[in-house]
């Protein structure tokens, strides 16, 4: 399967903004970002649900060739899709799931055994004949991934599949995923957990407005969005007013040893302030050398500032903060002064 520069807009909204991505037979793509990053709007254009008003989406046909989708839909291989949380009102999953088997064209004779298998591993079997209004939200999106599979596609799209799961039934669609992959299937998976699906992927896109800012394996990701910072906590709560101007001269100060091509995404002035954990977070070349200057610097020249109560590097994952930094910057400007963990 295969994105070209794909484009939607609703109205001004730019909601998905030339997206290029490939994905290869038996891949697991997680596709990640931020609630409002595009991902569903992606997703329903792969489905058919939504026209692109721009760029193509080409996946193999029968013959093996790529084809375009909203030129010729026909002779495509298989897909299975979850797409939002389902409501299947007063049906029963066995109703349901033979329905979605035949309108795929699935073998009339395997339906009944291919249902029982599914309910099974997901637990749901006992519910077989049971209406689904009777289902807890966890249930509904369970029986949501099985019909998005009933008909043995070739490629499984699901969105958010961890949505209002317990953490057993999370185990139990990771487990899912796997298992799909050993079968050689190829799946296309939008989260915004990125811990939820990142185990699962061989590689993620990384999506933020529209836009996909990176895409390539979780390994690769780690180290090509590495940014080498430095926390810096301080006794003393500063003054709004004076915070600027400390970022200022921190910057000037500490020019030489701090980093030049900070992702902006991540951050657009390599020296930032918390005022909430009041932690000032450093950017810089990642040398040992550096950060001995960048210490001497502080206690020297900041001394009638601030007092340093805390001067380490990060721990938690690289990519995990990079992320978090994504989700805070989708706050629309005009929310920005009222967001508790403002960082300025
Ligand atoms: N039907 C719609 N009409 C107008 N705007 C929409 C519609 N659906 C989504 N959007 C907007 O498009 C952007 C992307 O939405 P969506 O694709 O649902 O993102 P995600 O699935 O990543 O949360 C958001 O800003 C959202 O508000
Ligand atoms: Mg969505």
């Amino acid at each position: 399967m295969k994105l070209n520069e794909l484009s939607h807009y609703y109205g001004d909204l730019k909601a998905v903004d030339e997206i290029s991505l490939e994905v290869q037979k038996g891949e697991i793509i997680g596709l990640v970002g931020p609630n409002g990053a595009g991902k569903t709007t992606t997703i329903k254009m792969i489905a058919h649900i939504l026209r692109p008003d721009n760029g193509e989406i080409l996946i193999r046909n029968k013959h093996g060739e790529l084809q375009n989708l909203f030129k010729n839909p026909r002779n495509l291989i298989q897909r299975g899709f979850l797409i939002d949380i389902p409501e299947f009102y007063k049906m029963t999953p066995y109703q349901l799931l033979k329905y979605f088997a035949k309108l795929a064209n699935y073998p009339k004779e395997k339906i009944d055994e291919r249902i029982d298998e599914l309910l099974k591993m997901f637990n749901l079997f006992e519910w077989k004949y049971k209406t689904v209004d009777k289902f807890s939200k966890g249930m509904k999106q369970k029986l949501g991934l099985i019909q998005a599979v009933i008909h043995d596609p070739e490629i499984i799209i699901l969105d958010e599949p961890q949505t209002g799961l317990d953490p057993k039934a999370r185990i139990e669609v990771r487990a899912f995923i796997k298992d799909m992959k050993s079968q050689g299937k190829t799946i296309f998976v939008a989260s915004h957990l990125l811990h939820e699906i990142s185990e699962v992927c061989d590689k993620v896109a990384l999506l933020n407005r529209g836009q996909v800012i990176a895409f390539d394996t979780i390994e690769n990701l780690e180290t090509n969005l590495k940014t080498n910072e430095l926390i810096v906590q301080i006794l003393e709560s500063l003054d709004s007013e004076k915070i600027e101007p400390i970022i200022k001269q921190l910057i000037q100060n500490l020019d030489p040893y701090l980093a030049k091509d900070v992702d902006p995404n991540i951050a657009p002035r390599p020296v930032k302030y918390d005022p909430i954990s009041k932690e000032f977070i450093l950017y810089y070349d990642g040398k040992k050398r550096s950060r001995a200057e960048i210490l001497k610097i502080l206690f020297s020249q900041f001394n009638s500032e601030f007092t340093i109560s805390l001067f380490s590097q990060p721990k938690s994952s690289q990519l995990e903060r990079i992320y978090e930094e994504l989700i805070k910057d989708k706050t629309p400007i005009s929310q920005k002064n009222s967001v508790k963990r403002g960082v300025i």
